[in-house]
């Protein structure tokens, strides 16, 4: 759920939700929730959750969630001493996230990206992910997240991690 006070809903996106109108400015992440998202959702290869205003259905932000790996040899070496030595670790992907351009900049993709680590978890005390990785689309995206404190993998530096460490300090205070 979204911040008390705040009038927006959360929820896995669902047949009734429009998706239509929205527009984010990136073609690909408007293409996705349009056309692919409910099919991803609906097989489980990907879990799509939108923002609405009630009582309107129109979308007016989404994220999807999957489960991923990451190779240890790409964290910080300081990160990875501390862990043990697996060749891959198990980490919850934020495949997409984005936020419809007439909503920019009011405090919606925080909103979305909160909520998106406080599901990643939950969901790790049952099926663990001892980070929350995120590809960046482009630099300004990077520096969204970065924002928010994500830092990048040794090789691949778009790709971003939050320790789910630090992700329970969050929420857990
Ligand atoms: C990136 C995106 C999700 C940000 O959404 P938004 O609703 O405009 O962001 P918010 O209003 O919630 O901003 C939250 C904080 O992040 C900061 N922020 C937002 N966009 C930022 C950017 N591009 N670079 C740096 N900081 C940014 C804001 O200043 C704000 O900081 P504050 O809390 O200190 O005031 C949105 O611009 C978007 O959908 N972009 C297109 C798709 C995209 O790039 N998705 C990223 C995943 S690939």
């Amino acid at each position: 759920m979204p911040a008390p006070g705040t009038p927006y809903r959360i929820a896995v996106l669902g047949k009734t939700h429009d998706r239509a109108t929205f527009n984010c400015g990136s073609a690909a992440l408007d293409r996705y929730l349009h056309q692919q998202a409910r099919q991803d959702t609906e097989k489980r290869v990907a879990a799509a959750f939108v923002l609405v205003e009630p009582p309107g259905l129109r979308v007016l932000g989404y994220y999807t969630l999957c489960a991923s790996l990451v190779n240890a040899s790409e964290l910080p070496a300081t990160l990875a001493k501390k862990l043990p030595r697996y060749p891959q670790l198990p980490v919850t992907l934020i495949g997409r996230l984005a936020v419809d351009q007439n909503m920019k900049g009011k405090g919606v993709g925080q909103l979305l990206l909160l909520d998106a680590l406080r599901r990643s978890l939950e969901a790790a005390v049952n099926i663990a992910a001892m980070a929350v990785l995120v590809d960046a689309k482009d630099e300004a995206a990077e520096t969204f997240y970065r924002h928010f404190s994500f830092l990048p993998l040794q090789q691949q530096p778009r790709r971003l991690f939050l320790p789910m460490k630090t992700i329970a300090g969050l929420f857990h205070d």
